[in-house]
């Protein structure tokens, strides 16, 4: 078991995850607003079984997509980190690779919080796990979540563009773009 990473910005902790975090959690889940481009919305234990996930590959590796508190405004607020994405689970062209994602409560949407918290895991990423590359992709629909890609100074290339495996044919969030950003140009930025 490796040191559990914890990260703090201007605003944010990004942190291991807590018991107390589920139920908040759960509802974030259960949320048509914040499920509107994943398949479905989670129910409960559904919701429980990815905060675990989550937390077993903190706990196992001292980084993941990890839990977020906002001091002064929330105890959590949902979580931003990095996942490695393998070619065995995900088969796509740009696999095996490390993405970075966010997913927050609607109440803590537009004060920038998913940019800040973005922008800190990259630096973990490139600066700590030494990482060349950090790619992070959405269905071509949410745009809110391409605008915080592109605030944090990745780039989008339309021949990356590609078909989640996990979603049949034919599915109307099948299509996914992919943004990625190097190391080289994290340091330019
Ligand atoms: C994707 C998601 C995290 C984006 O949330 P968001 O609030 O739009 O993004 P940020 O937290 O970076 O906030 C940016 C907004 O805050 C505003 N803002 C206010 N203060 C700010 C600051 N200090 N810094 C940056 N932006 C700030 C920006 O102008 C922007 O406003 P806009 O919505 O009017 O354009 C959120 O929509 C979400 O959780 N969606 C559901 C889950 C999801 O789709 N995840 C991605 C799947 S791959």
């Amino acid at each position: 078991m490796k040191n559990e990473t914890i990260i703090k910005t201007d605003r944010l902790i990004l942190r291991p995850w807590k018991e107390q975090d589920l139920e908040v959690f759960a509802k974030l889940n259960a949320d048509s607003r914040v499920m509107e481009y994943f398949p479905s919305t989670l129910n409960r234990e559904e919701s429980d079984q990815l905060a675990n996930r989550m937390q077993a590959k903190i706990a196992e590796r001292g980084w993941g997509c990890w839990a977020v508190s906002a001091p002064g405004i929330a105890n959590f607020i949902g979580f931003i980190g990095l996942n490695s994405v393998e070619k065995a689970t995900f088969d796509a062209p740009f696999t095996p690779a490390v993405e970075v994602g966010w997913r927050l409560a609607t109440d803590y949407w537009g004060r920038g919080f998913a940019t800040e918290g973005a922008l800190a895991a990259l630096k973990y990423g490139f600066e700590t796990l030494n990482l060349d590359e950090i790619v992070s992709f959405t269905a071509t629909q949410n745009k809110r979540s391409m605008q915080v890609m592109e605030r944090i100074g990745m780039h989008h290339d339309s021949k990356d563009d590609f078909d989640h495996p996990k979603l049949p044919d034919g599915h109307h969030l099948k299509r996914h773009v992919l943004y990625r950003l190097q190391k080289n140009e994290w340091k330019k930025s």
